[in-house]
């Protein structure tokens, strides 16, 4: 691992842009479950089609509802740890790093990271079951009901979050494809790289030359096309890889 690790900071250092992209596994160690670790598993007690998809949305609503409230209680409670910062971090001293997030849960911007591509939404924020337009950034300013009600049509609010079977803002997902075929480098962190369209973001930066190194505890699918492959979790590996760069 030492040696992999040495490989892997000269790649860093040497790159002028680099493109990460993260999941659910980069916040397992602030204490938000991955999806499908089955010892910790969000979905354990739920089927993700019955809440996470418009139809579970619709033939539900208060559950569905609830469920988010649950998930978006325990993310304000969960603090980025240390991997978060590195990345942060590790952005002012490189050229150009495109940060690319499957996960929902907004840690990298508290952490300090800006403009993170939030490929699948982001639970914090909600919108407007009918797609009038409203859209609103803070929990605490949501008007009461399970679920609310939009203030301006009155339809159900829901999480703004990508559910099974939508699609995903096609503007961001073309920055994600653009910054993932210019990378030099592409960092994955935490992902099991099984949910498309961003799983095959990896393929794509490799295909446009990028070397990928994937950080994460098991293999996955991505490690065929890594060039190299830290079996680390994310808080523990991350601050050495970015820390241990040497400033620009
Ligand atoms: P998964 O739960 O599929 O995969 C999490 C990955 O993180 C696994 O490969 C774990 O081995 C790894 N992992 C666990 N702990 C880790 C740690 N401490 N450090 C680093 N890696 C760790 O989650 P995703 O790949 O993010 O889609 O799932 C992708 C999408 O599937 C999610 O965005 C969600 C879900 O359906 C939507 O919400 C649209």
């Amino acid at each position: 691992m030492a040696t992999d690790l040495h490989r892997a900071q000269a790649l860093i250092s040497g790159a002028r842009r680099i493109v990460v992209l993260t999941g659910a596994g980069m916040s397992a160690e602030s204490g938000i479950p991955t999806f499908r670790q089955a010892q910790a598993a969000l979905w354990a007690d739920f089927d993700p089609l019955q809440l996470a998809s418009p139809e579970g949305f619709q033939a539900d609503p208060p559950r569905v509802w609830s469920w988010y409230a649950w998930r978006r209680e325990k993310v304000v409670g969960a603090q980025p740890h240390a991997g978060y910062f590195a990345l942060a971090a590790a952005a002012a001293r490189i050229e150009e790093m495109v940060l690319i997030t499957q996960n929902v849960d907004g840690l990298h911007g508290r952490a300090g990271s800006r403009n993170v591509i939030e490929l699948h939404g982001n639970i914090l924020r909600t919108t407007c079951f009918a797609n009038c337009g409203v859209r609103i950034d803070d929990p605490a300013a949501l008007p009461p009901g399970i679920p609310p009600r939009c203030p301006r049509c009155d339809s159900y609010l829901r999480p703004d979050v990508v559910w099974f079977g939508e699609m995903l803002d096609p503007a961001l997902l073309a920055r994600a494809e653009r910054a993932a075929a210019d990378g030099e480098v592409m960092l994955v962190v935490g992902t099991s790289g099984l949910v498309y369209p961003a799983a095959g973001l990896p393929a794509l930066a490799a295909r446009s030359g990028a070397a990928i190194i994937t950080v994460n505890p098991e293999a996955t699918e991505i490690d065929s096309i890594a060039r190299i492959c830290l079996r680390a979790t994310a808080a523990q590996a991350l601050p050495e890889l970015l820390g241990g760069r040497t400033a620009a």
